[in-house]
């Protein structure tokens, strides 16, 4: 990918509004009687995480959680850390997972693994896109607002060497 490359609209800002919608009527069916707290994945899920909260009806907390994963290219291998790590106790809390894109899954599976030891009341998974053909984790995702392609994606919040988070729609950038 060069600096050149012209992002392609996969998935417009007016399709990504009614999906946010769509998420967050069930959201507030679910979470009626209940204080969740939700988690957004740094940086890409911000984005995502301001506009869905901003349909949320009940009472809720935001906090942020930064995770690296090391290796020498742009793929997930495994071995995951925390960066930045909660400012809450989230024991006996409804916790709520706010993932930009759900890829290898590895990264979301660590989370899981290192918020379930703190034991929350529950602990689900709001994703806006999923790459599926390319899991090797297994995650259940609770909440979905698309399934893509394999194709590397960049837009709203998402990013491609920290550029491209402000494109209002989700595009791809051919290689
Ligand atoms: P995973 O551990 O392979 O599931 O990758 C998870 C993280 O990699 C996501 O939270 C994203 O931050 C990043 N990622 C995976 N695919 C893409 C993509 O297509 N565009 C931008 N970031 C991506
Ligand atoms: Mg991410």
């Amino acid at each position: 990918m060069n600096d050149k490359a012209v992002p392609e609209v996969l998935v417009k800002r007016s399709e990504i509004e009614d999906a946010v919608s769509r998420l967050a009527r069930r959201i507030n069916e679910d979470y009626k009687d209940k204080s969740p707290v939700l988690v957004a994945v740094l940086k890409g899920a911000f984005v995502f995480m301001a506009d869905l909260m901003r349909q949320l009806d009940m009472p809720l907390e935001t906090e942020f959680v930064g995770l690296s994963s090391y290796g020498e290219n742009t793929q997930s291998l495994g071995k995951i850390s925390i960066t930045l790590d909660l400012n809450c106790d989230i024991s006996g809390r409804d916790v709520i997972i706010i993932e930009d894109i759900i890829d290898s899954g590895l990264t979301t599976a660590f989370l899981l693994d290192s918020l379930e030891e703190r034991q929350p009341a529950s602990l689900k998974i709001c994703a806006l896109a999923d790459k599926p053909s390319r899991r090797k984790a297994p995650v259940v995702i609770d909440y979905l607002g698309f399934s893509v392609p394999d194709r590397f994606l960049v837009g709203y919040g998402m990013d491609c060497a920290e550029k491209y988070r402000n494109l209002p729609d989700i595009c791809f950038i051919e290689d």
